[in-house]
């Protein structure tokens, strides 16, 4: 075992706060005197972006070739986390052959809303689908003796003003969406590195928040590696450092080192301080160091074949009428479409990957059959709109099937903006609309990032969501359109009816400098399934060629304490003809009145492949943490004692079973009492009657309330508690009958029964 503390003990302090920023744009400093060399960090998340030469963090300028696996916004759909890990080793393998020591990636974000130009790069609107995505990925990368840099921590959700934005979130959200994503990703997948994101949260840039860097990650979550800032997201150095930053990245100069060392000297930043991140630092460098295989190389035709498996396993089959998917070899088909030829596989900004390769579906499908192909529409020549699209519907007219290759072009979704609306480009819309006169049996593949509105879906009897698939996407395509593959892919967000439908529609991006997250944990699903909302396709939704039954639902306690954990059990059979595999989803939901809380939530999926007629068993275990609230008055997770559902579903909108269960044992629930407090407050503290007794009985009696109810007859009881229950204790004294009562000592003695 290296003794790192050893190694600290023996630097200085101009050398220590040296490594606590880059040495350039993509190496962190290295301390010749003691042998500690530079280590190269790169570019993430589904590929290596290693720039040898020039240096940017928007991919202008080259990279080494590589693997462009598919985006998030694609693997996130497959609910598959063995896949994601496989994916993530090969990620490994690719920077342990280009001495890559970190790979920038993955991001744990939370879709908030549609628009969001970087939604590609991040899994799903649903913290617990995102959490264990990149937490699988994470694990995938690290076998390898590489780390992941889990990303932009946190409430980065926009791209808008990304780098001045404060965010405004109550604590539940704050929580329950947008850090729960984030602390699965961080205990499970144990991440050698996380990246902080450009915005402040509540005024306070996130390369400075204590509380969030230090608090909740390091010490809540108990994240052991180092904290990095996103690239520039640094602003005052040593406050950073001071509030938990470890790395500052890109390099800054030597004047901002000198800046550190003066404010340790100051007592700005203590030298306890500095010694841990450099302390984090050189553990995660000698995890890399200490296990490089400098020989290391990888096959790149091997992982181009996994990226097309993986893109296959994503995909997302929205709709088949009439069977007209898998097409058959025999059939006259068209392709038509530009991203036949030359695909939409990957978005812009820093994750763009040099692809090695990219096969098109045109080229994969000379493999399985003819067919005819016409370019439809250009992106690069508009000019040409007319004729290509004349052409298109010629050839439609003369197939039995006509698939459409169209999605969003490169210039509507990037990092560095938002989308500002949801829609096709006109010209491919009227491209769908003519062929389907011509030919009513067409398919659409998307590729995209994010949802789009689809006003034509009617026109289309198959859609198949390839989203960023990827540089094989065009082979996963064909495969799944050939039916070589089953698709099995699910929604891991909601397609809208249109944008105004979105929950933050209203509040995003936010006026100037402030967004405020007003639709609070009514994040995607969790609002449209409360509101009763109709949607084009629900979260958690997608097709297959064959059909599953759900039957068999067993609970192995119905009656759990706080302490306990319950397994759920249900058998899944393959009803069809051909083999498959199915995405089995497990909600949680209250039955109780108790807090506002979404319909339901995923606490737990598993994707189950089955032969035909086959039935397999599928389990969930689930702790109370899957039935709490975070509970802001306690800064704390909260189990309410009541009823609840377990759902077992297909999608959040195709629930097939469920069963009760009844939770007891909770720590009653005593939020801080104040003389603010309500009546019912104290009322609630368990113990409290005698106390209160003197006071309600003065109160009753000023009510005109007697033993048979008084004045205000039966149910007065019931009706004096409601018109009094919610007032402050401190203003109760005016309706108390004259007697002046002892606010304080009340509050006081009450408070004494929590403790
Ligand atoms: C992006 C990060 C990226 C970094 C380095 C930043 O602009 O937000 O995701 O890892 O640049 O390229």
């Amino acid at each position: 075992m290296r003794n790192i503390s050893e190694l600290v003990s023996q630097m200085t302090l101009a050398e220590k706060a040296g490594m606590l920023s880059g040495a350039d744009f993509w190496r962190l400093k290295g301390v010749e005197r003691l042998g500690i060399p530079r280590v190269t960090v790169t570019d993430g998340p589904h590929g290596l972006r290693k720039q040898d030469e020039s240096a940017d963090h928007l991919a202008i300028n080259a990279s080494v070739p590589a693997v462009c696996f598919p985006a998030a916004c694609a693997t996130a759909c497959s609910f598959d986390r063995r896949l994601l890990e496989g994916m993530g080793g090969l990620l490994g393998e690719e920077c342990q052959a280009e001495n890559v020591s970190v790979i920038l990636g993955p991001g744990a974000n939370i879709k908030r809303g549609p628009l969001c130009g970087r939604n590609f790069e991040y899994f799903s609107e649903d913290p617990y689908l995102s959490g264990e995505m990149a937490a699988a990925h994470i694990r995938g990368v690290q076998s390898r003796n590489v780390g992941a840099s889990l990303k932009h921590f946190a409430l980065n959700n926009q791209e808008h003003r990304r780098m001045s934005v404060s965010v405004h979130a109550d604590e539940r959200a704050i929580r329950e969406i947008y850090l729960s994503s984030f602390e699965t990703a961080v205990r499970k997948g144990k991440p050698w590195t996380v990246m902080c994101s450009y915005n402040k949260v509540d005024g306070v840039y996130m390369s400075e928040n204590p509380l969030y860097l230090d608090t909740i990650l390091k010490k809540e979550w108990g994240f052991d590696g180092y904290t990095v800032t996103d690239w520039g997201a640094c602003c005052d150095h040593a406050a950073g450092v001071a509030a938990g930053m470890d790395l500052q990245m890109p390099s800054a100069g030597a004047a901002n080192d000198d800046a550190l060392v003066q404010a340790a000297r100051d007592g700005r930043v203590s030298m306890e301080r500095i010694d841990e991140a450099v302390t984090r630092i050189l553990t995660v460098i000698y995890k890399y160091l200490d296990n490089h295989n400098p020989n290391a190389q990888y096959d790149k035709t091997a992982h181009h074949l996994e990226a097309r498996r993986v893109a296959s396993e994503s995909a997302v089959l929205l709709k088949n009428e009439r069977g007209i998917l898998p097409l058959s070899a025999d059939q006259k088909v068209a392709f038509i479409g530009q991203y036949a030829s030359d695909p939409r596989y990957q978005g812009s900004g820093s994750s763009r990957i040099n692809a090695s390769r990219v096969t098109s579906a045109l080229e994969a499908v000379k493999a399985v059959a003819e067919v005819q192909y016409a370019r439809g529409f250009d992106d690069a020549s508009p000019d040409d709109e007319a004729a290509l699209a004349a052409e298109a519907v010629a050839l439609a007219a003369q197939c039995d099937a006509a698939v459409l290759f169209i999605g969003l072009p490169g210039s509507y979704e990037s990092e560095g903006f938002d989308r500002r609306h949801m829609r096709l480009p006109d010209n491919q819309v009227a491209l769908i609309r003519e062929v389907a006169k011509v030919n009513p049996r067409v398919v659409v593949v998307l590729h995209n990032g994010s949802p789009i509105e689809m006003p034509w879906i009617d026109d289309v009897q198959g859609l198949l969501e390839m989203y960023l698939g990827g540089q094989a996407v065009g082979g996963a395509a064909v495969d799944l359109l050939y039916g070589i593959v089953n698709p099995s892919g699910k929604l891991a967000e909601t397609f809208p009816l249109k944008l105004s439908d979105n929950p933050s529609y209203l509040n995003f991006p936010g006026d100037g400098d402030d967004v405020y997250y007003r639709e609070s944990v009514y994040v995607g699903y969790r609002y449209y399934d409360k509101k009763e909302a109709a949607v084009l396709f629900p979260f958690g939704f997608g097709l297959g060629y064959t059909s599953f039954s759900y039957g068999g639902m067993r609970v192995d306690n119905a009656a759990p304490s706080v302490q306990d954990t319950v397994t759920v059990s249900v058998d899944i059979t393959n009803t069809g003809k051909l083999a498959g595999k199915e995405i089995v989803q497990l909600y949680t939901r209250g039955k109780h009145d108790g807090i506002s809380r979404p319909l339901r939530e995923l606490k737990g999926f598993e994707k189950v492949s089955l032969e035909p007629g086959e039935t397999k068993a599928v389990s969930f275990t689930l702790s109370s943490r899957d039935f709490a609230y975070y509970e802001p008055p306690l800064h704390d997770w909260y189990t309410e004692n009541g009823l609840y559902a377990v759902d077992i579903g297909a999608s959040s909108r195709d629930i097939r079973l469920s069963a009760d269960i009844t939770i007891s044992g909770a720590r009653p629930l005593i939020r801080p009492l104040t003389t603010d407090s309500t009546l019912r407050d104290l009322m609630s503290v368990p113990g409290s009657e005698p106390i209160m007794k003197p006071l309600l009985d003065g109160l009753r009696r000023g009510f005109g309330i007697g033993d048979d109810g008084g004045a205000m007859g039966e149910g007065a009881e019931r009706m004096f508690i409601n018109m009094m229950g919610d007032m402050p204790i401190h203003t109760v004294g005016s309706f108390g009958g004259g007697s002046p009562i002892d606010v304080e000592g009340l509050v006081a003695a009450v408070a004494g029964l929590c403790r």
